[in-house]
């Protein structure tokens, strides 16, 4: 099972969006795809049209009562499950710091799902706590989805240092450019002449796009009702990069 996580100490800059689509280009190129939704306000399960959980807890997740596997929802698309997220998943940090051995908290607790999946698509909260530091460990690929703008790059930056920190360095951090809008000229210089931190970047960014705001509306991925759209095709491309 290959692990993605979707992470940033950002909020608002595309991660969901680019968790439930890289999730569901996995499952259309075949893979058996679980979506593991660790945010509180359960975005992710939602595009999907699935419902949160009722009365998940993240100190009986962490302290191995849940029973996860029991909570996993199929969605309307083949081959792409759910595991929801819950307002029970506010205090993550603390519960993950609380245990014996936080770093491989989420490690220890994903393990069970390569039985079943080969690919686990990881959409974080927003935030750099023990959560943040757990899934950098658990996951192959660190996806930070990365707005063209200097106060994104900060972020950026400020997230290599917690994994130098942190010693996780065996995880891959790839950032990414996200919600590019070109007819701005500090996003298209950029893109066009991109700063060393992006050096390693995918050559797909994903541009601003209605298609992708609609996702709210269709609550789906955008492929499965745009799919001729640029963002579908951006989205394609991304997976292909990274898998
Ligand atoms: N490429 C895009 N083009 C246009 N709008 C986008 C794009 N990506 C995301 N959005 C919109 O921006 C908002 C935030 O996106 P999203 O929820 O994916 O970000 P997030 O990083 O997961 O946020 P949070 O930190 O709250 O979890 C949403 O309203 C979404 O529809
Ligand atoms: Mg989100």
């Amino acid at each position: 099972m290959k692990t993605y996580a979707i992470y940033s100490l950002k909020g608002g800059v595309g991660k969901t969006a680019a968790a439930v689509n890289l999730a569901y280009e996995a499952a259309a190129a075949g893979k058996h795809v679980l979506l593991w939704d660790l945010d509180p306000q359960g975005a992710a399960s939602w595009y999907l049209g699935v419902d949160s959980s009722p009365e998940m807890s993240a100190k009986r997740i962490v302290s191995g009562k849940e029973a996860l596997g029991r909570h996993v929802q199929a969605t309307e698309h083949d081959r792409l499950s759910v595991l929801p997220g819950d307002r029970g998943y506010r205090d993550w940090d603390a519960q993950i710091h609380a245990a014996k051995q936080p770093r491989k908290v989420l490690e220890s607790l994903i393990e069970p799902f390569s039985e079943s999946y080969s690919v686990l698509v990881l959409d974080c909260p927003p935030g750099i706590g023990a959560l943040a530091t757990s899934v950098l460990r658990a996951a192959d690929r660190v996806l930070v989805p990365t707005v063209p703008t200097p106060l994104s790059l900060r972020a950026l930056d400020e997230v290599l240092e917690h994994v130098d920190d942190k010693k996780v360095g065996k995880t891959r951090v790839t950032p990414f450019f996200s919600m590019a809008d070109r007819r701005r000229k500090m996003h298209r210089e950029m893109i066009e002449s991109p700063p060393d931190i992006m050096k390693k970047a995918p050559k797909t960014f994903i541009d601003y796009s209605t298609h992708v705001e609609q996702m709210g509306a269709h609550r789906a991925p955008v492929r499965a009702f745009a799919p001729r759209s640029r963002a579908a095709a951006q989205y394609k491309a991304l997976y292909k990069e990274i898998r």
